[in-house]
Order: C-alpha cells, then sequence, then structure tokens
C-alpha cells in the first residue's frame, strides 16, 4: 500500500463526488498520511462551512455517522494508525461522504501546527489509549499542552466532547480541563439506545457496551462570550 493518497476525501475534490469514488477499488484507498509533511487548514477544510475535529479517529465509525447526519457541517479526523486511518477512509469512501476527511496524523502536532484559533465548532476525542505506566505518558494524546489546544481552537460556544471507559482516566482528564481552561463542564452526557449492531458513536463505545462496561461522558462548553485564544 502506498503512502501517497488515492481519494482525498475534500470537500470541493471533484474525486469526492460520489459518483467519482465508485472507480476506486475500496481496497485501494489510503489515508492522507501528513505525519512528515503538514498541509496548511485551508487546503483542508471548505471555506464557510462548520468544522468538526476528531481527534484518534480509530476506524472511523464516528465519522461516518456524523457526517451522515450532518451534511452541512465538515469532519475532519486525526489519526495516527496508517492502518486505522486507511480503514476509516475506505469507510468514508465506501459511505460515499464528501464531507468528512481523515488524515494520519499526530493530533497533538496538528492541532499545535496546523489548526487556527476559534477555527472549528467541535473537538471530539473518544477513549484515547490512557497509557497509564510512567515511561509511556508521552505518548498521551490528551495533556496540559493539547487540552490548552483544544480550548484555542474552539469557537466561542464550541463543544470539546471527551468519552472514556476507564474512570480513573476519566477524573484526571476533567481536572486537568477545569484546572487549566475556561470550559463549562463536565456537563452530563446520558447514554442513548442502540438501535442496531452499530448504532454507537465509535468502535470502543460499541465494545464496552456490548461487554457492559460503563462509559463516562464529558461534554464541555466554551463560554459564548470567551473570546480569549490562548488558555484561561
Ligand atoms: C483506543 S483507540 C479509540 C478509537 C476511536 N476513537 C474509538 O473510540 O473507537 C485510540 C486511537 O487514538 C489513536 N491515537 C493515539 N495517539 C494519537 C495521536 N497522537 N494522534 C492521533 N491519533 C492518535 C490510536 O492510534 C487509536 O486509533
Amino acid at each position: 500500500m502506498t503512502d501517497q493518497p488515492l481519494f482525498a476525501h475534500r470537500h470541493s475534490h471533484s474525486a469526492a463526488s460520489p459518483g467519482a469514488e465508485s472507480t476506486v477499488s475500496p481496497a485501494r484507498i489510503v489515508a492522507r498520511d501528513v505525519r512528515r509533511n503538514l498541509p496548511t487548514w485551508e487546503e483542508l477544510v471548505p471555506a464557510g462551512t462548520p468544522v468538526e475535529l476528531e481527534v484518534g479517529s480509530g476506524k472511523g465509525l464516528f465519522l461516518q455517522q456524523a457526517a451522515g447526519a450532518n451534511p452541512h457541517h465538515f469532519y475532519l479526523g486525526l489519526e495516527l494508525a496508517a492502518k486505522f486511518a486507511n480503514r476509516a477512509a475506505q469507510r468514508l469512501h465506501r459511505h460515499g461522504l464528501s464531507n468528512a476527511l481523515v488524515l494520519c496524523a499526530d493530533a497533538r502536532v496538528f492541532l499545535n501546527q496546523v489548526v487556527p484559533s476559534a477555527s472549528v465548532h467541535a473537538v471530539h476525542v473518544y477513549f484515547p489509549d490512557p497509557w497509564w505506566r510512567n515511561k509511556h505518558k508521552k505518548r498521551r494524546v490528551l495533556n496540559e499542552e493539547s487540552i490548552q489546544h483544544i480550548w484555542r481552537v474552539l469557537l466561542p460556544g464550541g463543544n470539546f466532547h471527551f468519552w472514556t471507559d476507564v474512570l480513573d482516566y476519566y477524573e484526571h482528564v476533567c481536572q486537568m480541563v477545569i484546572d487549566q481552561t475556561a470550559f463549562a463542564g463536565p456537563h452530563f452526557v446520558p447514554q442513548r439506545h442502540a438501535l442496531h449492531s452499530m448504532d454507537y458513536t465509535t468502535h470502543f463505545e460499541r465494545r464496552a457496551r456490548q461487554q457492559n462496561q460503563p462509559v463516562y461522558r464529558a461534554l464541555f462548553v466554551k463560554p459564548a462570550g470567551e473570546e480569549t485564544t490562548d488558555g484561561a
């Protein structure tokens, strides 16, 4: 499999139209890999369209469902593992979604260097790896710096969604958010009844719920009058 994108799920790109997609074999779809060569924000997102960002998209179930349900929003997914980013890109291709794009990217770098301040309507982080062991903590996608960037990139009134099935980690991240930002929250998010076997927000939510594990869901909101872009 090549690192070069065969298909970029870009809003205004001609290859993104459902008709054009059908000529490319789904197995040959790969996500654009920007780990070494960062793009600009303007080349990725359609001007004038509300943007939602997902950090750690895995196999892309959230991007698929959200982009299908909200055709007037643009969804940008960031996934570090090429294997999963490709699976997510194939999923978006299969569903003919032109308002979602998944990149193979380190979300920490991407947030720091690509995403402009006050540019996104929502940031979604579902089931990030908790990396509890000391020597692995540096791999965490949610750390003090990335939380500051999530605060910075959200528009006033924007939402930060954070879900996990690890209670200690839930409490740890919520405390970091409270300590470092002026987000309102965490607000409680009720569990939605699944109407069919794939009716979950993400694959990890599906797995947790099918194993009867609790899921901890936090919604943080950037106050509407909050114009500051660099921290609380
Ligand atoms: C436990 S999985 C959860 C996947 C998906 N959100 C879900 O709920 O099904 C965490 C994902 O985050 C990705 N990830 C870890 N560090 C990342 C980073 N720095 N940037 C982007 N993705 C990252 C991993 O490769 C993995 O696919």
